[in-house]
């Protein structure tokens, strides 16, 4: 341990340097997280977060660069430089936050279950699925499998790499619930009704926020102006109708 003058951090660069050096903003997310980031039939990113992460480039005047990472090595992306922030509906979690810091929410969510049609009626809350003759699914990494684990402990839990290939087990019938967001859950059983059944009973406080190294207070006052600046000025609502209200 060297003494206070020689560890203190005087000069540490900011994310901020890089992307104006280079004029690009590199964005992390996972696509197939909707209606927050998706990928279209000829490859393009499209999205709530996709719609804010290019007008805050814009505002940069920087490039938009979509860096589409699998969502258990987004963390570790971000911090070997790979993007410059993560905007990917990352719940700001006190254990990822040891790791990352977070800009203020930018929106909160909550946990939800879709079931299978089978179970509608006989099931009416997620708590009726914490039994040993229950399968739940949900995607690596994700608060959804951290509230399956610990609201759901007596079920059978199943992770999939990716959120379609969870809820897919449900929609096929080889799994009885899927844990996940409230938005995508809401949306994915509009889309497939006849599938899946959702229960809108949201059972955690999961504020999202965008995420970037530590020790950027630089960027960070940054992000937290621009998000104050969106919410009040018409930018963010228009972009949250065009994706929650259609
Ligand atoms: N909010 C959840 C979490 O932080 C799920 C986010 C999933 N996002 C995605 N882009 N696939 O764990």
């Amino acid at each position: 341990a060297g003494s206070l003058v020689a560890t203190a951090n005087v000069n540490a660069a900011s994310a901020i340097d890089g992307i104006l050096s280079s004029d690009e903003l590199k964005v992390c997310f996972e696509a197939g997280y909707i209606p927050f980031e998706m990928k279209t039939k000829d490859g393009r990113f499209i999205g709530f977060d996709i719609d804010i992460g290019k007008h805050m480039a814009r505002t940069m005047d920087v490039k938009f660069v979509p860096v589409n990472t699998a969502w258990d090595g987004i963390i570790p992306a971000l911090q070997t430089e790979k993007c410059d922030i993560i905007m990917g509906g990352m719940t700001i979690t006190a254990q990822r936050n040891l790791k990352v810091m977070f800009a203020n929410p930018y929106i909160t969510i909550g946990q939800t279950v879709v079931i299978k049609p089978e179970l509608e009626g006989k099931i009416t809350s997620y708590k009726d699925l914490n039994d040993p003759k229950y399968t739940i699914t949900s995607q690596l990494g994700t608060t959804g499998a951290e509230a399956a684990k610990k609201y759901l402990s007596k079920a059978k839990l199943d992770l999939f790499e990716t959120s379609a290939d969870g809820v897919l087990q449900v929609a096929n019938g080889k799994a009885d619930a899927f844990v996940y967001d409230l938005p995508f859950n809401a949306l994915y059983s509009s889309q497939h009704q006849d599938t899946v059944v959702h229960l809108d009973e949201s059972f955690t406080y999961e504020p999202l926020g965008w995420a970037i190294r530590q020790d950027d207070p630089n960027f960070l006052n940054f992000l937290n102006n621009y998000l104050t600046q969106i919410k009040n000025d018409g930018t963010y609502d228009r972009i949250y109708s065009k994706w929650f209200e259609s």
